[in-house]
């Protein structure tokens, strides 16, 4: 046998073929060159002064093993959000997380119900466990149908998936809808909610999906990330409030005792200490937001209400083109990823110079395009 046939056969049917799609990737035009990233969804801002003066402190203690039950944020956390720290766990940023999630629920060809239009990583999950999706389409809006995602619950369901906000949309579910999926959701199915746009959502007058899943009978996780508005994607720290110590113990085992950095944990203490810088973040994406929502009705573009800091934008001309122009002129931004999107762009919001090249390119862009 060739090594690679045989490399293949060593592997589970849904680890064959994989491929790899790298987003950070900076190609070779891009080396020393000024380039806007416009399309992670990372903050624009660098993490707060405070955040890098604790990192440097606790850089000292790198010969150590970490406490991977992050003892000091889990005791912060549970005094903000009222829930015992035993049912609070932690990973290497919330995405470590939802693969866990999945792999604590979900046996092969067990079902997983989701939305059709939902973050593109939930893909790679699904075929991680090698789970029997439903994919329910979303609302003509974007939105997800939570009624509809309940209504497909089967006998073989585990896992119902629910994102509030949602990427690429954007959007988050009103306090009915999640109340919905909360109380509706049967007591033998585990009810994931990922709320990585948790604080911005707040921010725009969103409700706090947790005090209401904190009385909901069957289990659930809900996690939430360091990465966006705390401006800290590149530390890797996310966290899972879980309905009990049993659910957080499995995830515990399944992300492993060291996953977390002792580092990451004292750089996050002191991004929730620096609240002023919080605030700062949260009003800046807020105006950058604006800008760009007010020059797509100028431009008659329709895009999606988002209320995080992206916004998946319908340019009316082939998406894939419009985002290679961007990158040949420096701006990153990128596609939702789906069919049923394919005159849509996202782009994050950048500092506001970023936002400023982005609409100008956008409207010459799309001036050259319709010709
Ligand atoms: C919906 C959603 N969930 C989770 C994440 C992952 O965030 P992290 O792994 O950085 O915590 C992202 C990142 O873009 C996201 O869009």
């Amino acid at each position: 046998m060739v090594k690679e046939q045989s490399d293949k056969s060593a592997l589970r049917d849904n680890f064959r073929d994989v491929g790899f799609w790298n987003p950070t990737q900076i190609l070779p035009h891009e080396i020393g060159a000024v380039i806007h990233r416009m399309d992670l969804n990372e903050c624009p801002h660098p993490p707060s002064p405070r955040v890098v003066e604790a990192i440097k402190l606790a850089a000292n203690d790198l010969n150590r093993y970490p406490d991977g039950t992050c003892p000091e944020l889990a005791e912060r956390l549970s005094e903000q959000s009222k829930l015992p720290k035993e049912q609070i766990c932690f990973g290497g940023g919330s995405t470590q997380l939802l693969t866990s999630i999945a792999e604590i629920t979900v046996g092969p060809n067990e079902n997983i119900v989701s939305p059709e239009i939902v973050w593109r990583r939930f893909q790679g999950v699904y075929r991680v466990v090698a789970a029997d999706v439903t994919f329910v389409p979303n609302k003509d809006n974007g939105g997800i149908a939570v009624d509809q995602l309940i209504k497909s619950i089967n006998n073989q369901t585990k896992l119902l998936v629910v994102l509030t906000p949602n990427n690429p949309t954007g959007l988050m579910l009103s306090e009915e809808e999640i109340y919905t999926v909360c109380h509706e959701t049967p007591e033998n199915v585990m009810l994931f909610i990922d709320e990585a746009y948790y604080e911005f959502a707040l921010f725009a007058g969103g409700v706090d999906a947790l005090s209401i899943l904190k009385n909901r009978k069957g289990p659930w996780v809900l996690t939430r990330t360091f990465s966006k508005a705390y401006a800290l994607a590149g530390l890797r720290l996310g966290y899972a409030f879980c309905s009990s110590e049993e659910v957080a113990n499995a995830l515990r085992l399944a992300t492993s005792t060291f996953n977390v950095n002792g580092v990451a944990e004292k750089a996050v203490l002191a991004a929730l200490d620096d609240t002023e810088y919080t605030k700062f973040i949260l009003e800046s994406n807020a105006l950058e937001m604006s800008k760009i929502k007010t020059k797509c009705q100028e431009l008659g573009l329709k895009y999606m209400d988002s209320v995080t800091n992206f916004i998946s934008i319908d340019v009316g001309v082939p998406n894939g083109e419009l985002v290679q122009k961007m990158r040949d002129r420096g701006i990153r931004i990128s596609t939702p990823g789906y069919e049923q999107t394919g005159t849509f762009i996202r782009v994050s919001s950048g500092l506001p110079e970023e936002t400023s090249n982005f609409l100008i390119a956008l409207e010459e862009i799309l001036g050259e395009m319709r010709n």
